[in-house]
């Protein structure tokens, strides 16, 4: 047992979510698209969990942000919430506010500062838990690099909004440039894939969101509704009817004492408050029964809206015309956020019904809202309702298309004295029991419990190293196409590099196995590098006797089944198997022949729906590597870099193929040398953290070493400190 786990006391929990704007008091929800529900969420459920006494602390990890126009709150590094609940905000990219599909390119920036954040900490997290694909990415990552079980919580996701926005008739193109939405999926299926429980809010949410992914494991996947607030939803007291609110109401209204069919939304078509409406006007029972009061946002002037919820609106003006309702329905034009529970207990008071006709209902807040007012609900049988509904048994499930259904459940919920006082006593109770952030937080630790008995975090190697003398910064290349191919630039950067042996370490990263590279280290008169990465990160070893890393081999096999690999790809067209000797014991590699063989997107796709959580790169436009999920050349060096104690920034990577590419990714300084493979590294041209040599081969590491400044910017470290 290390330290870190000999100082362990409680659980050490560590939650991401990297976008919008995030902070302990006044959440700015709904200031943008990307400030909202998820927002919430997260800052509820660190200070719920942080109560927790078996938890000692819990960290939101988030973006932090620089930025006049927003408040400076959200520049701060650290906000304690109190209870060892903490904000922690770290760099990725820029300072300014930018939305999440533009953060993409600087998520291994982000990476890699929050794993010097964690790092420096006095112990390493038990659990990683992502939210949303982008901080899935963060957290895979994360989860690799540390040997972290990862928990997912995706809260909305890619394939679903992209469905959505095609049957809205918006072309494949245009959603691919405004959402990012190849990277978004790409993100979820891997946090899928790596994550060891995924959370959902609704069964529905798993069956019909989740399916639609590749890595669909639902027996990974568990629903834990998310807690609500319900402070402010209670039923009603004496003094409910003499709110303001209700005159507003009631002038709409001939008799204002009876039942009250209360629906709440958002101006949306798919809130299909327009059936409701039909469902009411058709039934002459109904409208004798109770009166209809629809909440839907706030007009001013209507003409002057958007289109969508002057759409809704008019149409329901239109209805409420066509079947003559006026007396019966109304339908306010303006209620403040604090008359929301307030309208729930008129409803109750007047022994009505809560009804949500939605189309389809993620989730279904509302019902949650109006069980804890004691008011039984009607609602759409699509979505999270199904769950509510039977955790709370507190009202009837319809199909949000049939009229007629709609109509008699309602009825029937108001006509049944005895059923109405049994679904409002039920829904009062259940609400508390099970939609509380507190009552999430136990279910949260009894999911999380079993994850952290198997948790093998990765352990300091207590390797039969020295120290080196020369660790203040390190370059690592590629072997094949960046240090051959040009044997005068390489008889110079050697040269250079054994002049600088002091303070830079020199690391070697090939697709090769050891014998292989090191015959062609011979023939080529390379020395021995400090560190030599070979099999595409899945081998460490170390200069002066080739000392392998043991604790980097234990720390990768994990999820890794060579077997399960090949067949998988066994069958398919223009891949080949190398010859023996090229396979690993943690690599499998194929020859790629793109002109017969499925694109990398559609392999990983079989490699993912086979349930195999590894990482694959086709590099030169020939070869196909598959490897465990928590290795890549990327992974290797920055465990290296965390062993040895280099700042990422102090490390030069070049590379220039597919495998290169997480090497040169995030805090290290990148350089694509001239002869780079143009597809496999292409889209890094937009990023501006690395660096395109106009040379080829060693002479393009020379160029990046002079752009960077990197050797006279070496410090060697003090000789006494090396021991
Ligand atoms: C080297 C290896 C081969 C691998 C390729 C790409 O050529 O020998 O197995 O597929 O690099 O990493």
């Amino acid at each position: 047992m290390d330290n870190k786990q000999a100082e362990k006391k409680g659980l050490y929990l560590a939650l991401i979510s990297v976008h919008g704007l995030t902070r302990g008091h006044d959440l700015e929800l709904g200031r943008d698209p990307d400030t909202g529900g998820q927002t919430r969420y997260v800052v509820e459920l660190t200070r719920a969990l942080a109560q927790c006494p078996e938890v000692e602390r819990v960290d939101l990890l988030t973006r932090r942000v620089v930025d006049s126009n927003v408040s400076s709150d959200y520049a701060r590094g650290e906000e304690p919430l109190g209870n060892n609940a903490y904000i922690i905000r770290r760099n990725a990219g820029p300072d300014g506010y930018i939305r999440k599909e533009e953060l993409w390119d600087h998520l291994d920036s982000f990476v890699d500062n929050l794993a010097h954040y964690l790092s420096e900490a006095p112990r390493l997290p038990d659990i990683i838990h992502s939210h949303y694909a982008d901080a899935g990415y963060v957290g895979s990552r994360l989860a690799a690099l540390l040997g972290i079980p990862l928990v997912h919580t995706g809260h909305s996701l890619g394939r679903v909004k992209r469905r959505r926005l095609l049957a809205a008739g918006m072309k494949p193109l245009e959603i691919e440039q405004q959402y990012n939405m190849a990277r978004r999926i790409e993100a979820e299926e891997n946090a899928l894939g790596a994550a060891e429980v995924v959370i959902a809010s609704t069964h529905n949410e798993i069956e019909d969101q989740y399916a639609r992914y590749d890595f669909y494991q639902p027996e990974h996947m568990r629903v834990i509704p998310p807690g609500t607030d319900l402070e402010n939803f209670f039923p009603p007291t004496g003094k409910t009817q003499q709110h303001p609110i209700a005159e507003q109401i009631n002038r709409f209204l001939r008799n204002p004492d009876k039942p009250m069919i209360l629906a709440l939304s958002r101006p949306d078509s798919r809130k299909n408050i327009s059936t409701l409406i039909r469902a009411y006007g058709q039934s002459q029972e109904l409208r004798r029964a109770a009166n209809l009061v629809i909440v839907a946002g706030n007009r001013d002037d209507l003409r002057e809206m958007e289109s969508g919820p002057k759409t809704v609106l008019t149409e329901i003006l239109m209805l409420i015309d066509q079947y003559d309702l006026y007396g019966h329905v109304a339908y306010p034009k303006a209620h403040k956020p604090e008359e929301v529970p307030v309208m729930y207990r008129l409803a109750a008071a007047s022994r009505g019904v809560f009804v949500n006709p939605a189309l389809t209902e993620p989730f279904g807040l509302t019902l949650i809202e109006a069980a804890a007012s004691g008011l039984p609900v009607v609602a759409t049988e699509d979505g999270g309702p199904q769950d509510i509904i039977s955790t709370c048994q507190n009202g009837i499930l319809v199909d949000p298309l049939d009229t007629k259904a709609i109509g008699k459940a309602l009825l029937k919920v108001i006509s049944n004295a005895a059923l109405w006082q049994k679904l409002s006593a039920n829904g009062l109770k259940a609400a508390h029991d099970h939609y509380s952030w507190t009552a999430h937080a136990e279910s949260y630790l009894e999911v999380i419990r079993p994850l952290l008995e198997k948790a093998r975090p990765l352990e300091r190697a207590p390797l039969l190293r020295r120290r080196m003398l020369y660790h203040d910064r390190a370059l690592f290349t590629d072997l094949d196409q960046n240090l051959l191919g040009d044997p005068n630039a390489l008889a110079e950067l050697l040269l250079l590099i054994r002049e600088n042996r002091q303070c830079v370490s020199f690391g070697i990263a090939t697709g090769r196995g050891l014998e292989s590279a090191l015959s062609l280290m011979k023939r080529f008169g390379i020395p021995m590098p400090d560190v030599l990465i070979t099999h595409v990160g899945t081998e460490i070893y170390y200069a002066p006797q080739l000392t392998a890393d043991l604790a980097w081999s234990r720390h990768i096999d994990y999820l890794w089944n060579a077997d399960a690999v090949r067949r998988t790809l066994g069958p398919i067209p223009g891949l080949e198997l190398q010859p023996k000797h090229e396979q690993g014991q943690f690599k499998v590699s194929y020859y790629y022949d793109p002109k017969k063989a499925p694109s990398i997107d559609e392999l990983n796709s079989l490699l993912h729906q086979a349930d195999l959580a590894v990482n694959s790169f086709v590099s030169f436009g020939q070869y196909l590597d598959i490897v465990p999920v928590r290795a890549s050349k990327g992974l290797a060096l920055r465990y290296f870099a965390s062993q040895w104690d280099i700042p990422l920034d102090h490390i030069l990577a070049a590379g220039g193929s597919g495998t290169d590419k997480d090497m040169m990714l995030g805090n290290t300084l990148g350089v694509v040398v001239a002869n780079r493979h143009e597809e496999e590294l292409g889209d890094l041209t937009e990023m501006h953290s690395i660096y395109f040599a106009r040379r080829p081969f060693a002479a393009g590491i020379m160029e990046a070493i002079a752009h960077y400044d990197f050797l006279s910017a070496c410090r060697a470290p003090n000789q006494s400190e090396a021991v």
